[in-house]
């Protein structure tokens, strides 16, 4: 017994010593590979920080990084922010790199629509989508989707804040409105999640779903794919949630998406059939689709899709610009000014007449796109890859690796946008002549690049430009003193405190 423990104490000691020596040589270095434990630890340590602490991490190795996980875990991935790897994986080896297994199984929720395809059903998907976007009567229904929420609800809202001198907390109030304008137009169907009087706020339980999803999916990218599966399937933790969510999802989408012969009107809650601007989403797939007969399962997929990609992506840029803005007053006088200028304003002071007025807001411009630099709202993504293959930095990936790159690190990266990278300047997106700056998509890919580049793009902007121009022409926003401005640990960039501030009606 005796000589037992002996051996386990002298067993323990050399284990230790080993541990403290690599532990010696690796504690200087960004990201420590321990022995059995490799780089879980740190990344454990610097979760609550962890898009800063990649981007550390990246600019010490160089723009690229193998990271290894325990033995025993699928967690083997390589990281980057170097631009030309970037270029090589999302257009020139575009078919090397899929969205893959993992991907689908942690985004299971998206279905089998564009997000979550690869091959033929994702072309089949984007081809669809596009041609419906680019119709005139698509674009002409979003700008009276925005106005009618700004007007009706989201003006008056903030008018009342301003008059009750409280604080509010815009996160919130973004991801409402957000939400009720991309299912008004997906779903043609607005669930009035944002009120226009403060004392209303009601509990929206998709809009809750939505959240609590994000949770569920980050979950899933920072656990072993074993025990997110086990947990699922003894329905606990973020799993169990996860699956009351789905259940809730489900039942929105069943209610909202109307096939022929059921007697489910989309219009009920928002605008009426007869109206010929309105757009039917719905509708138009099928027929651009020439879908014989309906497809609930495509529709429901599709829709889910587009609920996603256009909800938290426009409210977190929504914050991010305007806590920006806000913070550099010298922006906000130069955007003011050039509205004034440039722009023609009707007696309610910030309707647009026609989009293409939108364009002559370069300044503007700038402040969206740098905003988005530096925040952007999907701060990472992954691909797959399918064969083995070297990267142009001449890192090799092996078949079935996992590509994470950090859209968040590239922004923050001097070889790409200079010393000055981390502070907020609109004028680095114009030229001397006064134009616009076209930044390549693999250097700026807060909209990714290649064939998969977000197809919200355009829309994405025209939203951004009416709805900053709406708020900064009759509001000042303030930042309330103390709160503090952090990203939060999701898949989306949100702000882990929100954005709680208070407002000024402005005497235009
Ligand atoms: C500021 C707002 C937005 C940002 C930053 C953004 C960003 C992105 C990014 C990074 C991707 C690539 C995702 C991936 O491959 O996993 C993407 C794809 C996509 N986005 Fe956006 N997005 C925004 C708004 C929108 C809006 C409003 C819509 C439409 C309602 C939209 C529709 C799509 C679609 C359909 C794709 C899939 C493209 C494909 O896989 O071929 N996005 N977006």
């Amino acid at each position: 017994m005796m000589y037992s423990l002996e051996c386990f104490a002298l067993f323990l000691a050399i284990i230790s010593f080993f541990f403290i020596h690599i532990w010696r040589i690796h504690r200087n270095l960004p990201i420590p590979n321990l022995p059995l434990l490799g780089m879980l630890p740190a990344i454990l340590f610097n979760v609550s920080n962890i898009h800063e602490y990649a981007t550390t991490a990246l600019k010490h190795y160089g723009g690229t990084l193998k990271v290894r996980g325990p033995l025993f875990t699928n967690i083997n991935f390589l990281i980057t922010s170097d631009p030309m790897n970037l270029h090589h994986i999302t257009s020139k080896n575009f078919v090397n790199y899929g969205k893959g297994s993992e991907f689908h199984q942690i985004f299971e929720i998206l279905g089998d629509g564009i997000f979550n395809s690869d091959s033929h059903n994702w072309k089949y998907q984007r081809q669809l989508l596009q041609s419906l976007f680019k119709k005139n009567i698509f674009g002409n229904f979003v700008r009276k989707v925005i106005h009618k929420k700004l007007d009706d609800y989201l003006l008056p809202l903030l008018n009342e804040v301003s008059e009750s001198r409280t604080f509010v907390d815009l996160q919130d109030i973004f991801q409402r409105f957000t939400f009720d304008i991309i299912c008004s137009i997906v779903l043609a169907f607005d669930p009035n999640c944002l009120p226009n009087k403060l004392s209303q706020f009601p509990e929206v339980a998709v809009e809750k779903a939505f959240n609590k999803m994000e949770d569920a999916i980050l979950y899933r990218h920072l656990a072993p794919r074993w025990l997110w599966k086990l947990q699922r399937w003894l329905r606990i933790g973020h799993e169990r949630d996860s699956i009351s969510c789905q259940q809730i999802l489900e039942q929105f989408f069943r209610d909202r998406i109307s096939v022929p012969g059921e007697e489910k009107s989309r219009f009920n809650n928002y605008i009426k059939d007869d109206d010929e601007s309105n757009f039917d989403m719905i509708k138009s797939l099928v027929e651009e689709g020439g879908m014989e007969q309906v497809d609930y399962k495509f529709l429901r997929d599709t829709a889910m899709n587009l609920l996603a990609a256009g909800r938290d992506t426009i409210s977190a840029s929504l914050c991010w610009f305007l806590w920006l803005v806000s913070t550099h007053p010298n922006v906000e006088t130069k955007i003011l000014e050039e509205i004034r200028e440039k722009f023609k304003t009707n007696e309610e002071n910030w309707l647009i007449s026609e989009v293409e007025d939108l364009d002559k807001l370069i300044y503007l411009h700038g402040a969206i796109c740098e905003a988005l630099r530096l925040y952007p709202p999907v701060p990472f993504e992954h691909k797959c890859a399918i064969k083995s293959d070297i990267l142009p930095n001449g890192d090799p990936v092996d078949a079935n690796t996992m590509v994470l790159y950090s859209i968040y690190s590239m922004g923050r990266m001097e070889e790409i946008w200079g010393n000055d990278c981390l502070e907020f300047k609109p004028e680095r997106w114009i030229s001397e002549k006064g134009m616009n700056i076209q930044v390549p998509s693999y250097k700026f890919m807060a909209f990714n690049a290649g064939p998969r580049s977000c197809l919200g793009k355009n829309i994405s902007f025209i939203q951004l430009k009416i709805i900053a121009i709406a708020l900064l022409w009759n509001f000042h926003f303030q930042v309330v003193e103390g709160h503090s401005v952090c990203p939060s640990v999701s898949v989306i960039l949100h702000m882990k405190h929100g954005l709680h501030v208070r407002v000024t009606k402005r005497g235009n």
